[in-house]
């Protein structure tokens, strides 16, 4: 449990393919082989170095693609950034709670952010678009573990949110966090 006073989480409403930070956590899928929303914006800005890195991932370590809820980093191409870390967010469900997998994708992106020694990681919103999840307990899920997981190196975690209805959403769940 680190001291939530130890990293600063902030939050900026924008595009994430725009932040000058050390991480940019992409909400991917599990082909790693890039689609709409972040995937396709982080692809589209990075160039093709990042598909590339992603291609060899798949032909390495993850045949099968990358699993829900975990995390791996490739080169950042030409976005202001050193690494892109991959994470595969839970389509949401009604029928099923999926909130550890949610939370599971902030941990394990954290974790493998420290271990390149980044200080500086911005996180989307992940599965809030194309997987569905309601905005409002995306928020909650991502603000709690971020709070309780981040840890040095990492000095700044960035919520980037894309509009304002997320902004306000993570607004209201970092302030009830005090
Ligand atoms: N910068 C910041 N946030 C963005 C951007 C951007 N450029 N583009 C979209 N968003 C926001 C969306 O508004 C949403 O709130 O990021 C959040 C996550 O949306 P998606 O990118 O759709 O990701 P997700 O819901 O996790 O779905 C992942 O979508 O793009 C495909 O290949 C991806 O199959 C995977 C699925």
């Amino acid at each position: 449990m680190s001291t939530p006073e130890a990293v600063r989480v902030t939050l900026v409403r924008g595009d994430i393919t725009q932040q000058s930070v050390d991480v940019v956590v992409n909400a991917a899928n599990s082909s790693l082989l890039g689609g709409g929303g972040v995937d396709g914006a982080i692809h589209r800005q990075g160039g093709p170095e990042i598909l590339a890195a992603c291609r060899e991932l798949r032909a390495s370590h993850y045949g099968k693609g990358l699993p829900t809820g975990k995390a791996v980093a490739t080169t950042a191409g030409s976005l202001d950034a050193r690494w892109v870390v991959h994470t595969v967010g839970p389509v949401w469900s009604s029928a099923e709670d999926r909130s550890a997998l949610l939370a599971s994708c902030y941990r394990e992106s954290l974790r493998v952010a420290a271990e390149l020694g980044a200080r500086t990681v911005a996180f989307p919103a992940i599965s809030t678009g194309i997987y569905g999840w309601p905005m409002d307990d995306g928020a909650r899920i991502a603000v709690r573990t971020v709070l309780a997981e981040a840890a040095a190196p990492v000095e700044e975690v960035r919520f980037v949110l894309f509009d304002a209805h997320a902004f306000v959403e993570f607004e209201e769940v970092l302030a009830a966090q005090g």
